[in-house]
């Protein structure tokens, strides 16, 4: 077996000089918590997605939580959410004290399927978490036509369109992830999103505990700092430049793809992708349990570090059955490197393994 020196990470921020300039400047004012900066990032976000406002907070996580709290989701309500996502939507409904329903994906997009949406309804379904994973927007059409509240997770995808609509734009609440390898990143970080005023300013009440005029045992501690909003401010003005790089970059692997037996991401006509992530499925991988930790071994022997796009669907951690696509998913879905920070270099190194490895 042969052992390469230097890996090529999964994830990898992109830190340029003027992101530590924007950084140290906020160290050097002597206002470094919630303050002017936290304002104008979320100014610059809402312009940015195409609404009226948003409120910062510590996490995306934090962010979904605020979102149900906003729409006064609690116990006895139910919230319906794909089983592939990672836990956040889940956990952020045990929270509120909501049930969270799962249902399961369309295959071909690994976004919620809007048809399993549809009959998981009952008459206390209160909402409905739409992840948009990998940089693809579910059918955001299809899941406004069931007439339930939807919150677009946006963690992953921003800056793309599903019927010529902005993605975060069709919800009443969007909310974001500024975590270190996210679209744009601030190390840690969230935001809440909306057109409507009145639930950003519940998120906005919950997001401290300072200055209420009675105690609220579901407020908290959800601040972001200055500095985390300098770097995402920063971050933001590049989102155009590392767009173009993800999709150049998508369009070489899709190339060195083209003659192998992986399925490259789909784009269903009136959506756009922003290859947040590059993830393949390997059908032939799909009886096989260990084929995918195999596969993913052997491109660490050659200097690739890839993953499973997501390490567990909700289903099997909740021991229920039922959601044979996302079973699929787990089975066969494998998501290479991708991210602007990746040299020429390192593509054209991904390009040569994956063609050797999946010959
Ligand atoms: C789809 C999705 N939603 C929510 C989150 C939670 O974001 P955070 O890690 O900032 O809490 C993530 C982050 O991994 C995510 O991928």
């Amino acid at each position: 077996m042969t052992t390469v020196a230097t890996i090529i990470p999964h994830s990898r921020p992109a830190i340029d000089q003027e992101d530590l300039r924007a950084t140290v400047e906020v160290l050097r004012s002597g206002q470094i918590a919630q303050g002017p900066w936290v304002e104008r990032f979320e100014r610059d976000m809402a312009a940015f997605v195409g609404l009226q406002g948003g409120v910062a907070v510590s996490s995306g996580t934090a962010a979904l939580e605020l979102a149900l709290r906003a729409l006064r989701i609690g116990a006895g309500d139910e919230v319906i959410m794909p089983s592939y996502v990672c836990p956040a939507p889940w956990l952020a409904t045990q929270r509120v004290g909501a049930r969270a329903t799962l249902v399961d994906i369309d295959l071909n997009t690994f976004n919620i399927d809007p048809l399993a949406a549809c009959q998981a309804v009952t008459n206390k379904t209160r909402a409905i978490i739409v992840p948009h994973l990998f940089g693809l927007p579910a059918d955001l059409t299809a899941l406004e036509r069931l007439g339930i509240p939807l919150i677009e997770d946006c963690a992953q995808t921003l800056g793309v369109t599903e019927q010529d609509r902005p993605v975060g734009t069709v919800a009443r609440l969007t909310v974001c992830s500024f975590y270190a390898t996210k679209l744009l990143c601030a190390g840690e970080g969230g935001m809440v999103l909306s057109d409507e005023g009145a639930l950003l300013e519940r998120v906005r009440s919950l997001r401290e505990y300072d200055g209420a005029p009675a105690l609220d045992p579901s407020s908290f501690n959800f601040k972001l700092t200055d500095m985390q909003a300098a770097l995402g401010l920063s971050q933001l003005e590049r989102f155009p430049a590392f767009h173009e790089r993800r999709r150049v970059i998508a369009a070489a692997y899709r190339e060195a793809l083209s003659s192998k037996a992986a399925v490259c991401p789909s784009v269903p006509p009136g959506r756009t992708h922003g290859y947040y992530r590059f993830v393949i499925r390997l059908p032939h991988l799909r009886t096989n349990q260990d084929g995918l930790l195999s596969l993913i071994s052997r491109l660490e022997e050659e200097g690739i570090h890839c993953r499973k796009p997501v390490f567990r669907p909700l289903h099997r951690y909740l021991e229920q059955s039922g959601f044979p696509n996302s079973d699929e998913a787990d089975r066969t879905a494998l998501s290479i490197p991708l991210y602007p920070d990746l040299t020429d270099e390192e593509v054209r190194q991904i390009q040569q393994s994956l063609a050797k490895v999946l010959s």
